[in-house]
């Protein structure tokens, strides 16, 4: 793992936005900047941080370690669905084919925790249109994955769950289509639970998002990152579980607590900054992720994050 000096000195060089407006039309997601051409997106992975759909800030490599981790797992799965990538002209940014998105996202969850035990608590979890048994336990595992859709939410609302017979219904989705997209899911996410499981961490919940390419289903954004997945590490999980303490989290989970415990915030009014200290904490967490997950040791250029990809940008003839 890069050490915490050579972390702190990357502090001043993350990098906020790409621009680059000869790569096409820009659509700026809270972690993406998507720059569309002629069927193609050239997709750069940030380093911002977002957390209850609000930019917080940047976090040291982070962008680097998702775009890598979506490509590891992108070769993982590639037997069970075609994925959008194209290339990979730098490590934070992918080209990849535009495709007609779903506009539903697909969660789906091995264990009630998180928003779905807060609304299974409420007695709100109908939403998604599943019966769920009583007298269920927080971080527990579920006797089988569920699929809890959301639809896409614009910037600052918040995604809301959705039943399948209301995709269904509204015609978000066709039904041979939403069908294929479910049990790509299932697939996905059963390769994914397997392979973490071999490198001692539990995949517990994750979301996907499809598109429509060329006429087929495609998996498009990142997939399995702990931006997109919760990871809880399986040594300790028994042991806290049984005690009603919260698992050893490796994912975005860590900024939510910290923001919710340090601050009080949950998405209500102005987000406070993140210190610097936050920030190396979160770096630490992202690459402990993808070091666990490949078995490989993080390394990464020091500097300027936004000058190493216009170089390589330039390199591959894109810029
Ligand atoms: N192959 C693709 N074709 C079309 N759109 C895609 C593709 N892959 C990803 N996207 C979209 O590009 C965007 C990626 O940016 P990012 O992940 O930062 O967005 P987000 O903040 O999660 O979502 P949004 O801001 O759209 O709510 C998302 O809107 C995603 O749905
Ligand atoms: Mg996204």
């Amino acid at each position: 793992m890069i050490t915490e000096p050579r972390i702190r000195a990357q502090l001043a060089h993350t990098l906020r936005e790409f621009d680059a407006p000869a790569l096409g039309t820009l659509y700026r997601g809270k972690v993406r900047d998507n720059y569309s051409q002629d069927g193609r997106i050239v997709m750069v992975t940030t380093d911002r941080v977002s957390a209850f759909d609000h930019v917080l800030g940047t976090i040291p490599f982070k962008g680097e370690v998702l775009s890598r981790l979506t490509l590891f797992w992108f070769d993982k799965v590639k037997d069970i669905a075609p994925t959008h990538v194209l290339s990979s002209p730098d490590p934070s940014v992918m080209v990849v084919k535009r495709a007609q998105a779903l506009p539903v996202e697909i969660v789906i969850r091995g264990y009630i925790t998180g928003s779905l035990w807060r609304d299974y608590q409420a007695g709100k979890a109908g939403a998604y249109g599943i019966d769920w048994p009583a007298g269920l336990t927080r971080d527990q595992r579920l006797a089988a994955p569920i699929i809890t859709p959301s639809t896409k939410a614009e910037y600052g609302k918040h995604d809301e769950p959705i039943s399948e017979a209301e995709i269904l219904r509204q015609g978000l989705v066709p039904k041979d289509v939403w069908t294929e997209a479910t049990a790509v899911a299932h697939r996905l996410f059963a390769r994914g639970q397997e392979w973490a499981h071999q490198r001692g961490l539990i995949l517990v919940d994750t979301k996907y998002e499809m598109g429509i390419a060329d006429g087929k289903l495609v998996v498009i954004d990142e997939i399995h990152t702990p931006d997109s997945s919760r990871y809880w590490v399986e040594a300790s999980y028994a042991e806290r579980f049984a005690r009603g303490e919260e698992p050893e989290m490796l994912d975005k989970e860590n900024i939510r607590q910290w923001l919710i415990k340090e601050h009080g915030f949950s998405g209500q009014g102005k987000p406070p900054p993140l210190s610097d200290d936050v920030r190396v904490m979160l770096a630490q967490k992202y690459m402990e992720a993808y070091e666990r997950l490949t078995g490989e040791t993080f390394e990464s250029e020091p500097g300027s994050v936004d000058a190493r990809i216009r170089k390589n940008l330039a390199a591959a003839g894109l810029l």
